[in-house]
């Protein structure tokens, strides 16, 4: 095998760079994420490529086309991680194109066009809760609103970007014009079952799920919990327990349209076992294929809670935090991949993909494509017990290769 040991390898030494002993976690504009970046930025040198971070912290590295002024091919993914991360979310895409390009390179081939691999510092939204900021730079989308945001300590998001060697002046010029892409191509772990139910090590994506991240707070009445008789408490961990239940009902009830999901609550202050809580804060993240399906189930969600607030007698407080339209991929690119899959005696597998990507900031400015490569161990993701087999990080590099040639 060419890339796979290797990918692994390289991906295994990129686990270690995490911020929390035992796990993986690495968030944006960390000392780690730094790191992560010198490594990375080291092998996309060694893959002959001018390499550096950008002034978002991005790593982008470049290699040169045959064909002067020719629209680059953009491909890539996230280094950053969620917290108890798999080795291989988002980084997968950024080590696959690495290795072509150090494939080509090896070779002394050029294409009829320039490659841009980028390494986006921010997908996950981990640190700063809007998500895909690299991505957005890149295609223009950025908000600057965002540099206002602050993390968990306070630290705001505009701060940590000048601790880290940033400049948010420079974010508007990291803007690709559109005449400047061909196609923006991802690679990326399924994050789910189907390709390892269907024998598959890689499958082309159809289209990418919207999403929308709302923070929930719901405000009660703390109290002493001997004291407090049932029938007179506003109980905020109840209330909102109710909503959760709530939300995953309604969900349920869409059969397969929409998923959403709780995946933070926290009682004010940490709460503590003697005492009514009185405020909690948690978020919802909703998703489906069809914008106006999901901005439907937002809004009947929405709804239910106040309902549910009302009778508890508990104020509800409901702050949109990003909101992400769903993406299609690329027709003819679609059929690109395919070609590049067939060609590998493999057979062609189109699906869409639940997880978001950065491949959706490009949508409406140039082409996107994504490929996706077989997860294991029952395809589970953002969770240490994600796994790539180094035999489908092999054929799933070896098909990007021959479609990257293939568009040549
Ligand atoms: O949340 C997602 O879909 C992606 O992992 N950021
Ligand atoms: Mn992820
Ligand atoms: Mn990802």
């Amino acid at each position: 095998m060419r890339f796979g040991p290797t990918i692994i390898a390289q991906a295994e030494a990129l686990a270690a760079l995490t911020e929390r002993p035992g796990m993986l976690a690495r968030s944006y504009l960390t000392p780690q994420h730094r790191r992560a970046g010198e490594q990375i930025r080291a092998w996309m040198r060694e893959a002959g490529m001018q390499a550096d971070f950008d002034a978002l912290g991005n790593v982008v590295g470049r290699y040169a086309g045959s064909k002067p002024g020719a629209p680059m091919v953009m491909t890539g993914s996230h280094m950053d991680t969620v917290v108890n991360a798999g080795k291989y979310d988002g980084i997968f895409g950024v080590l696959a194109p690495i290795a072509c390009v150090a494939a080509l390179h090896r070779e002394g081939k050029r294409l009829a066009f320039p490659i841009e691999v980028v390494a986006f510092g921010d997908e996950e939204g981990v640190r700063f809760g809007t998500s895909m900021m690299g991505s957005k730079a890149l295609s223009g989308h950025f908000d600057d609103a965002v540099l206002d945001s602050r993390d968990a300590q306070g630290v705001a998001l505009r701060d940590a970007l000048r601790d880290f060697g940033g400049d948010a002046a420079a974010i508007a010029g990291l803007r690709r014009r559109p005449e400047q892409i061909r196609v923006y191509v991802e690679t990326h772990i399924e994050q789910g079952p189907v390709l390892l139910q269907e024998g598959l090590p890689v499958g082309v994506v159809t289209a990418i799920a919207g999403s929308s991240r709302v923070r929930v707070q719901v405000r009660g009445e703390e109290g002493h919990a001997g004291t407090v008789p049932m029938a007179l408490r506003h109980d905020a961990l109840a209330a909102a327990s109710e909503m959760v239940l709530a939300l995953e009902r309604h969900c349920r009830a869409t059969d397969g349209r929409v998923v959403g999901t709780v995946g933070k609550l926290a009682v004010a202050d940490g709460g503590a076992i003697n005492v009514i809580p009185g405020l909690v804060e948690f978020t919802v993240d909703m998703r489906s294929g069809d914008d106006a399906t999901r901005r439907r189930a937002v809004a009947e969600t929405q709804a239910m809670f106040r309902e549910l607030a009302g009778a508890r007698g508990v104020a509800l407080e409901w702050t949109p935090l990003q909101e992400l339209g769903a993406a299609p991929c690329d027709a003819s690119e679609q059929e690109s991949l395919a070609r590049a899959i067939e060609a590998h005696g493999i057979a062609v597998r189109r699906l869409p993909s639940g997880a978001g990507h950065d491949a959706m900031q490009f949508s409406g400015v140039a082409p996107i494509a994504m490929l996706f490569v077989r997860c294991g161990n029952g395809g589970i993701s953002h969770s240490p017990r994600e796994t790539l087999a180094a035999e489908d990080a092999e054929v799933a590099t070896a098909v990007l290769l021959r479609y990257l040639e293939g568009l040549a």
